[in-house]
């Protein structure tokens, strides 16, 4: 979807749409909020009643309003981290703030964005988007709130449809809307276009561009695409294990330069893609290095 199909609306528009008269909805966040880690690691129980150490050590600031990608091999824990940090599970180690005060289990100030559409499929998809609206919001708040955000996917026409009428990119941008109205301060993605064919996939890469212009959360985008990464992005980090040592750390830490929406064709950022490729274990011909199958973990050289 390109930008001018969607209405430009000043940061915060959004936001203010889902506000009561009485401005007293409970779980309301009107902000972007930072996200804070420090020291974060995960050790889930492996086989003995040994620990398994996905994650260690991992520290890290993401401003208020930023999009961060995470990037990383399958299976080194990027959707762990994920999870940490929207208090959908805990780390065993260090700490997770959000807005300077403790992740709490399921976070209401963040809201989630799958693979999978994952909407209830008796359900139209305003009736799917409206269960994304905060607990408590009033009805006619609420309604035009989805309304707008249905508009914004651009969905206006299938606000009715029930999911199996609608195709697998359009399932996927009523799950975004649904994530958005919960109206979050953090919003956190998980291979959010990884099932949809490339072409769609170019299009929900603008589609949250527009989306984030219009009401600027802090994003946590994990995604296996180095270019989608690199498109979206303000900052990538790329997950990895050192040699000889259990659970991933954050192996490269890169800062996008130039404005969004980027030239894709451009040569600093075919730098930072090569950067990214290498240190995901994959050579300039595109074939994995060192690893058998892509379910392996590479090692960083540091
Ligand atoms: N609840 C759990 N119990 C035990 N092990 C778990 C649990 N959740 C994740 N793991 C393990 O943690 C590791 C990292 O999993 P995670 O899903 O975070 O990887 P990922 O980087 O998101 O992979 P992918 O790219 O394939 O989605 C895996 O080995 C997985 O088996
Ligand atoms: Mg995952």
């Amino acid at each position: 979807m390109s930008s001018s199909r969607l209405t430009a609306r000043p940061p915060g528009a959004l936001r203010g749409a889902s506000q009561s008269a009485s401005g007293t909805s409970p779980s309301r966040t009107d902000a972007a909020f930072g996200v804070s880690l420090a020291g974060v690691g995960r050790d889930f129980p492996g086989e003995r009643g040994a620990q398994r150490r996905v994650l260690r050590d991992i520290s890290l600031e993401v401003r208020a309003g930023e999009v961060l990608a995470i990037l990383g091999t399958s299976g080194c824990g990027k959707s762990t981290l994920l999870r940490i940090a929207g208090g959908l599970d805990s780390a065993t180690a260090g700490s997770v703030l959000i807005d300077g005060s403790p992740v709490s289990r399921f976070d209401a100030r963040t809201a989630v964005g799958f693979q999978e559409p994952r909407l209830l499929p008796w359900r139209s998809v305003t009736d799917n988007v409206a269960l994304g609206l905060p607990r408590g919001t009033p009805k006619a708040d609420g309604a035009a709130r989805v309304a707008e955000l249905i508009d914004l996917v651009g969905l206006g026409a299938f606000a009715g449809h029930r999911p199996r009428e609608i195709s697998g990119g359009m399932a996927q941008r009523a799950s975004l809307a649904r994530a958005l109205a919960r109206n979050p301060g953090v919003l956190l993605l998980d291979e959010p276009f990884g099932a949809l064919d490339a072409l769609t996939r170019l299009k929900m890469q603008d589609l949250l561009l527009d989306v984030h212009a219009a009401a600027p959360t802090t994003v946590l985008l994990v995604t296996h695409d180095v270019d989608e990464a690199l498109q979206l992005a303000d900052r990538i980090i790329l997950l990895g294990r050192k040699d000889g040592v259990d659970g991933s750390s954050i192996a490269q830490e890169i800062v996008v330069p130039g404005r969004r929406p980027r030239d894709r064709g451009s040569a600093e950022l075919a730098e930072l893609r090569g950067r990214l490729l290498a240190g995901l274990g994959i050579d300039r011909h595109g074939e994995a290095r060192g690893v058998e199958k892509t379910t392996a973990m590479p090692t960083f050289p540091y």
